[in-house]
């Protein structure tokens, strides 16, 4: 059989997202989950473009050892410099360069001649050889470049060192077949092809992300590049649960494939990145959405009960998809809780144990039934309470009705001092949010806001997701309480403290 190297770039290419910024903490925590998933390849930022984005590659390069840490470089003599800089602590470093081949980026972006571009390449990979033996080099835009000249840039990238080629469909414009004629192609006209390793590298503007990985696969290529959710710029990147799980589930089609990837892991990852960049997954995303295992039709769940496979081509719980029966309440005690989040995969130690105990039983007391879903939001409500805080919500109070004018009085943390505002508003979040801007002197403007709840039954926690812009950046938050009004609150002030940490 034989191994698809999994390369995820949900640091690099998902952050790139509008709204997905993460702290450097936080991009740890999801490198260290990403290591317990299995990758092969973390690509941890772009060191070159921010002071955050060099500081993320370096925590992670320096905390990660398991897996190999990429840092992304323009063909630029700093970037490629900075990015070595970023990744000395690795223990397995990769250099990712990139330089694009197609005719409308030579001419409207860099204004060179094909021979330049050549150069180019040439220069910056051996420069990039120089600083680390492993590495990749990625023609941008290769799908809508002229074949021979692109062949031409892959023979000369890896005639001063390439080891890994990664052939990116920059703007989602590929469809399947014309995928595997392009890796054919590659592999029988660059004659020094079988020095290196054919990766994939696909975007999501049709909608042919994994479809267009998978068939690079079927056509050649031994690496894919892909993020959790499929988060990343514009539509997205492929998505790396729907990759993985499509090898695994069609063994009769990719029998002679297998990932090093842990599956069961998949569901818990997609709710962190999800929950920390702020990015909701759709209820009807394949593998980790809400409803990818729910049967609605009488008639499908009938079958269900008598034979799963008549309607479900993968077992829930082989992505980790928590069962969501009812296990816990007011009454249960702290084993139980513990073994409860053990089984969800949830790894607790003693003191973050009591700290989860006690909201627990706060949460059983408004709550009657706790369901695996409303434990694993607690998880995620500690992710983000520990997250730093500049603004910290300290109470709140809402006076509202059909026939008053909706009050808030608000009172928030900060540096140790109480402040508070009251204010009117058109509901009782719009009152809310407008004492917010009060104290905070920030007044930003909410693009999206989004209630659900996290599990059915009308005691059920209520999620709230914020998208806003504040200073011409945006900033996307979630946060869930049993209280609405507090979760919307909480979820604003979150991505108001993450805009400022920025
Ligand atoms: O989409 C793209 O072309 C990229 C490259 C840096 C590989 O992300
Ligand atoms: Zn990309």
């Amino acid at each position: 059989m034989e191994k698809i190297v999994i390369f995820d770039t949900t640091l690099r290419d998902g952050e790139q997202a509008p709204g997905a910024s993460l702290t450097s903490e936080q991009k740890l925590e999801i490198a260290c989950q990403l290591e317990n998933l299995g990758v092969d390849v973390i690509e941890a930022g772009f060191p070159v473009s921010s002071p955050e984005d060099f500081k993320s590659v370096a925590l992670v390069s320096k905390h990660i050892k398991k897996v190999i840490i990429c840092g992304l470089a323009r063909c630029v003599k700093k970037d490629i410099e900075v990015a070595y800089q970023a990744l000395r602590k690795a223990k397995y470093m990769r250099i990712h360069i990139f330089l694009a081949t197609s005719k409308i980026h030579l001419r409207y972006k860099f204004k060179k001649a094909e021979e330049e571009i050549l150069e180019i390449a040439k220069k910056f990979t051996r420069l990039a050889r120089r600083y680390c033996a492993d590495i990749e080099f990625s023609p941008e835009d290769a799908t809508r470049s002229e074949r021979d000249f692109l062949f031409k840039v892959i023979e000369v990238a890896i005639r001063e060192g390439a080891t890994t080629i990664n052939i990116a469909d920059t703007v989602g414009y590929s469809y399947p077949q014309e995928i595997s004629s392009l890796i054919t192609d590659i592999l029988n006209k660059v004659p020094n092809i079988n020095k290196t390793l054919l990766s994939i590298h696909c975007h999501d503007d049709l909608g042919m992300a994994v479809g267009n990985s998978l068939s690079a696969i079927l056509a050649g290529v031994r690496q894919v590049h892909c993020t959790i959710n499929g988060l990343g710029e514009r539509a997205g990147n492929a998505s790396l649960e729907e990759i993985v799980m499509a090898i695994k589930t069609r063994r009769d089609v990719f029998g002679n494939f297998y990932t090093n990837i842990n599956t069961k892991n998949i569901y818990n990852i997609s709710r962190l990145v999800s929950t920390l960049t702020g990015f909701v997954v759709p209820p009807n995303k394949a593998i980790v959405g809400r409803n990818a295992f729910r049967h609605e039709a009488g008639i499908h769940q009938d079958a269900v009960l008598k034979k799963s496979i008549t309607y479900e081509i993968i077992n829930p719980s082989d992505v980790g998809i928590p069962s969501s029966q009812l296990v816990l309440g007011k009454h249960s005690g702290r084993h139980a809780l513990y073994k409860r989040l053990l089984d969800l995969g949830f790894k607790i130690n003693k003191d973050k144990l009591e700290d989860i105990f006690k909201k627990f039983k706060v949460l059983a007391d408004r709550k009657k039934e706790i369901f695996d879903d409303d434990l694993i939001a607690l998880i995620e409500e500690q992710t983000r309470t520990k997250k730093k805080v500049v603004f910290e919500l300290y109470s709140l109070k809402v006076t509202t009705g059909t026939k008053i004018n909706p009050q808030a009085e608000v009172s928030i943390k900060y540096r140790g001092k109480l402040f508070n505002a009251n204010s009117s508003g058109d509901g009782p979040v719009d009152a809310c949010f407008k004492a917010v801007d009060k104290i905070t002197h920030f007044k930003p403007k909410l693009l999206d806001f989004k209630l659900s709840s996290v599990t059915s039954g009308k005691d059920a926690l209520g999620e709230a997701n914020i998208v806003l812009s504040l200073k011409g950046r945006i900033f996307s938050s979630r946060a869930s309480s049993t209280d609405i009004i507090e979760a919307s609150v909480q979820a604003y002030l979150d991505a108001i403290n993450k805009a400022l940490l920025f």
